[in-house]
């Protein structure tokens, strides 16, 4: 059945950032109703102890390392284990992979969460500073390498198939004004998604991303709650959830993408189609010929 594809019993999947309680929390959940062995990395362990209970319904077992460690539930869906690490540094990658080594099924995907953007990084390119810059590479960027390469090191080494997918956002496919760093950031994430896609195709190893739109987290602003701001300028009228980004990203990580690599899936409820020539009713505000006007409006706009 082709449905059975996306069934990842046996496997383990590690998703850095599980612990964010929004993109990462809900990917892990989706991954473990699949049947997933799922490795929750983050280096807030307050937040991990957190996951662990709210993820408690979703899993078989539960196991944990680290300041976090707790037994759970046996039934009948994936397992969940956690490890507080950091995995913009070496030691942090090395322990992840330890652990996933380690875990009850073999391990065969990533799904890198970790990223963001600080207040402070949303500034003029003008008055951006190299903080702010290097902030936001080490933030979005970097960890993915690593973490993507040690992943694909074991999977090499152990003749394995595998599958790794990064959230990435739509401000790494199209220019992100005001947020140069973390668009930016993003724009070398597309580009290393590609990059190790056609490198490691050959290992059976697939490599995609999804570029989010605004989706609401429970770290989303205030403004993100208002039902009259929140579908501003995207063509489904609303924002996205945490759990429409874990469904592409189950597609993504299970063999029902098995001839997908390379790929970013837009979660962006149709925000990247619209040329900005048009306004939020596709109405062109370019044009001012007053037929094709009445042709759009039906009647001539005031
Ligand atoms: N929320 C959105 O609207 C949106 C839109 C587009 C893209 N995205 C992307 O989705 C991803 C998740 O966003 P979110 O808003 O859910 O993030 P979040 O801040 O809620 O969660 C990220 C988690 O990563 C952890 N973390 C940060 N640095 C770490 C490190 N070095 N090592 C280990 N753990 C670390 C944090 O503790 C946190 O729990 C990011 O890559 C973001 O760029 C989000």
């Amino acid at each position: 059945m082709i449905a059975e594809r996306i069934r990842l019993t046996g496997r383990t999947v590690i998703v850095s950032g599980a612990g964010g309680g929004g993109i990462g929390t809900t990917c892990a959940r989706g991954l473990l109703e699949a049947g997933a062995t799922v490795l929750g990395v983050d280096r807030d362990a307050e937040r991990l102890a957190a996951i662990e209970a709210e993820l408690a319904d979703s899993t078989g077992t539960q196991d944990s390392t680290g300041p976090a460690d707790s037994a759970g539930p046996v039934g009948p869906r994936g397992t969940l284990r956690t490890v507080c690490a950091d995995v913009s540094t070496a030691e942090g990658v090395a322990t992840v992979l330890e652990r996933a080594a380690a875990a009850p099924g073999e391990l065969y995907g990533l799904v890198n969460v970790v990223g963001g953007s600080l207040l402070p990084h949303w500034a003029p390119a003008l008055d951006f500073d190299r903080a702010q810059w290097d902030e936001s590479f080490e933030l979005n960027l970097h960890h993915v390498m690593w973490l993507s390469q040690a992943v694909a090191r074991h999977l090499v080494a152990h003749e394995s198939p595998g599958s790794i997918v990064t959230i990435n956002s739509t401000g790494g496919v199209v220019a992100a004004p005001y947020h140069v760093g973390y668009g930016t950031a993003k724009a070398a994430v597309l580009g290393l998604t590609r990059t190790l896609a056609l490198e490691w195709g050959r290992y059976g190893i697939r490599v995609n991303g999804i570029a989010a739109g605004s989706i609401t987290t429970p770290r989303a602003t205030a403004a993100a709650q208002d039902p009259e701001l929140a579908g501003r300028g995207v063509p489904l009228r609303r924002r996205g959830t945490p759990a429409d980004v874990a469904a592409a990203v189950l597609f993504l990580i299970s063999d029902l993408s098995a001839y997908t690599t390379g790929a970013v899936i837009p979660v962006e409820g149709g925000a990247l189609h619209r040329l900005g020539l048009f306004d939020e009713d596709n109405v062109p505000v370019h044009v001012t010929n007053p037929q094709i006007l009445v042709r759009i409006h039906g009647d001539a706009p005031d």
